[in-house]
């Protein structure tokens, strides 16, 4: 039976485990990348295991999320980042440079090798034919370590794209579509395996904004094989010795399978506040923006940005309109300073961001009161944005610059003849903005401002725990509502007491006092607890504050590794009905005594008396990093 392009990096990669679907499997890691606004936990993380430098092939350190600077805090992280790089063998891609998905698919992503990431967003690396995951900073630290990663052999999707877009639809146009289909919950526990004669028609950065938003269907992963399309994308960024060709085997089997025929398709936008509320453009109508804005690790290519400054040229921006734009990195920005494209979009009268996340994790630009945004971001969750009763609308480059001069909703097909751009043949190549590691790291000191506070570190779980429901919440919590961003929030990441202050603050402005207060307890969830980001502050805060364990019908998967690398343990809702037999404030009482052999715990609700079996899902090896108090006790054992 052939193979498809899943199982052979992942069979390639294998360190333990059988690949069957559900079950534990290890991987080795080629390369790592980590974000600022992950990366100072992993690299405190890192160094308390005590390594003296990193024994992937490849970790690269981005400073991308958090670059505003209106106090001392994110100088003193960046700078820390920068030296701590320098130290252990870490390239160091500076403030300035870019964001972190876009650039490592230009600069260092290599088909067929395995990239684990401090950052949901890293399976954008599968649009080259990487095997790129995303996963909390203690994952990617102890990856750095050498160690492998441990994950549940995923299932693999298979979409079978057929036919070529027709002009103005684009490929935000075909995920967005997808995950109308198949929902936010559509890809849990699976690799979404592209392939077909489509696939051909579509560019490595087309193939990139298809795969950073799979991180939105929940999947582990999404890949597109590696190609001629590959081949000369890797050429043009002067990195063709990087190329191999990496495709399924003709009689290749798959879990699922999908067709999408993309000349079917047309301009789709996702809704508030969920990036599956998909629909038409032409269905929801011309309702009136007030921002566009454009950019993120989705759409902010050098293609994405040409086709914004096409749409532009010779036009105005709408009086009630603002709008921003970003460059996904200085290549981009670059190219288009020294094309003339840049004048054109400054003659329309955007306003220019620099190269980095910005508005995407609320870093400025938040949207005027009840106002409505379009943006060609990846996430629409509500309170995002930094205005909390923003409607934000996702869609592509090309609808967005068409509502930017019409201030309405619109079709980028009534604008008349369509823009092309091809691919460049040769990209700016210009590394300066990255710094290698250090010869010798012996001649690098590492700076701590005082922003950098010391890894809080968690205790033993012990086998008996009684203790309260601290907070009770519905299906669809978000990593943004359990650990806030934005631009009061982030500076503080490196701050673990200062930073947990803000735990689910904005559903409970009281949660962190009365959990301190408490000496910990429990959060009971619904549906799908801790989905959108790989933030490890929604699982390490939490824990500063005492929380033993979270009770859910369902959770993310990266949320719910985070929660087991930092000791909380996950129960699942074996009967769902038993959610409501459970109130906040209720003292509950939970034996972990006969976690590994059971599979399974019993609840006591001292408030009822009533018992409860709920299920951990946990593998031996999960249950250990459980009861040690987390991933980095666990993983100091094992070295001792
Ligand atoms: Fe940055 Fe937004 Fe992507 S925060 S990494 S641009 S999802």
């Amino acid at each position: 039976m052939g193979e498809n392009i899943a199982q052979k990096i992942i069979k390639a990669h294998l360190v333990s485990g059988q690949m069957e679907p559900g079950k534990e499997i290890a991987i080795k890691i080629d390369q790592t990348l980590t974000q600022d606004a992950t990366g100072t936990m992993a690299y405190l993380q890192f160094e308390a295991m005590g390594v003296p430098r990193v024994k992937t092939r490849l970790s690269v350190s981005y400073v991308d999320h958090n670059t505003l600077q209106t106090g001392f805090e994110n100088a003193d992280d960046h700078r820390f980042l920068q030296t701590v790089a320098a130290k252990h063998g870490i390239y160091f891609s500076r403030p300035g440079n870019g964001i972190c998905h876009q650039v490592h698919l230009e600069r260092f992503g290599v088909p067929g090798q395995t990239l684990l990431g401090s950052d949901s967003h890293t399976p954008t690396g599968g649009g080259i034919g990487m095997l790129a995951i995303g996963a909390g900073g203690l994952d990617v630290a102890v990856a750095m370590g050498g160690g492998p990663f441990y994950l549940n052999m995923p299932k693999v999707l298979n979409i079978k794209l057929t036919g070529h877009l027709q002009p103005w639809v684009s490929a935000k146009d075909i995920i967005l579509e997808i995950l109308r289909i198949l929902s936010v919950k559509g890809g849990v526990g699976k690799v979404i395996e592209y392939g077909g004669p489509g696939v051909a028609t579509l560019s490595v950065p087309e193939r990139a904004t298809i795969t950073n938003m799979g991180a939105e269907l929940g999947a582990t992963t999404s890949i597109f094989p590696s190609d001629e399309v590959t081949r000369l994308f890797l050429k043009a960024q002067g990195r063709e010795q990087d190329w191999q060709e990496i495709k399924a085997d003709e009689d290749a089997v798959y879990d699922e399978y999908l067709e999408i025929n993309l000349s079917e398709l047309e301009p789709m936008v996702a809704q508030p506040h969920s990036p599956d509320r998909v629909a038409k453009v032409k269905e929801v109508g011309p309702i009136a923006v007030n921002q566009v804005a454009i950019g993120s690790c989705t759409n902010s290519s050098f293609t994405d940005m040409m086709k914004v400054a096409g749409i532009l040229k010779g036009k105005k921006v709408h009086p009630d309109v603002s709008l921003v734009i970003s460059p996904g990195s200085k290549q981009v920005f670059e190219m288009l300073a020294r094309n003339g494209a840049l004048a054109d979009i400054i003659s329309a009268g955007a306003r220019i961001l620099e190269s980095a996340c910005g508005p995407c994790i609320g870093m400025g630009q938040s949207p005027c009161s009840g106002g409505i945004s379009l943006r060609t971001f990846n996430r629409n969750f509500e309170g995002r944005s930094g205005t909390a009763d923003a409607q934000i609308y996702l869609v592509s480059p090309e609808v967005a610059a068409a509502s930017a001069i019409k201030g309405v909703l619109t079709d980028p097909r009534d604008l008349g003849a369509p823009i092309e751009i091809a691919q460049p043949e040769k990209f700016l190549i210009d590394d300066s903005m990255v710094l290698p590691p250090a010869e010798d790291p012996s001649t690098v000191e590492v700076v701590r401002g005082p922003n950098i506070k010391p890894l809080p570190i968690n205790r033993e779980l012990p086998e008996k725990v009684e203790c309260s429901v601290l907070l009770k919440v519905g299906d669809n919590i978000t990593t943004d509502h359990i650990m806030p961003a934005g631009a009061k929030i982030l500076p503080l990441r490196s701050n673990i007491p200062a930073i947990s202050q803000y735990v689910f603050s904005a559903i409970d402005p009281t949660f962190a006092e009365r959990a301190l207060a408490a000496g910990g307890g429990f959060i009971v969830g619904g549906h799908n607890y801790g989905q959108g980001s790989s933030r490890e502050h929604a699982a390490l805060a939490p824990m500063y504050l005492g929380v033993k364990a979270v009770l859910a019908k369902s959770f993310a998967r990266i949320h719910r590794a985070n929660l087991i690398n930092f000791g909380i343990v996950p129960l699942t809702f074996i009967n769902e009905a038993d959610y409501d037999a459970i109130g906040q404030g209720d003292k509950l009482a939970i034996d972990f005594s006969k976690m590994a052999e059971a599979g399974k715990v019993t609840v006591t609700n001292l408030a009822n008396g009533k018992q409860i079996t709920m299920e951990h899902g946990l593998s031996p090896r999960q249950v250990d990093i459980i009861k040690a108090g987390g991933l980095l006790n666990y993983t100091k054992k094992q070295n001792s």
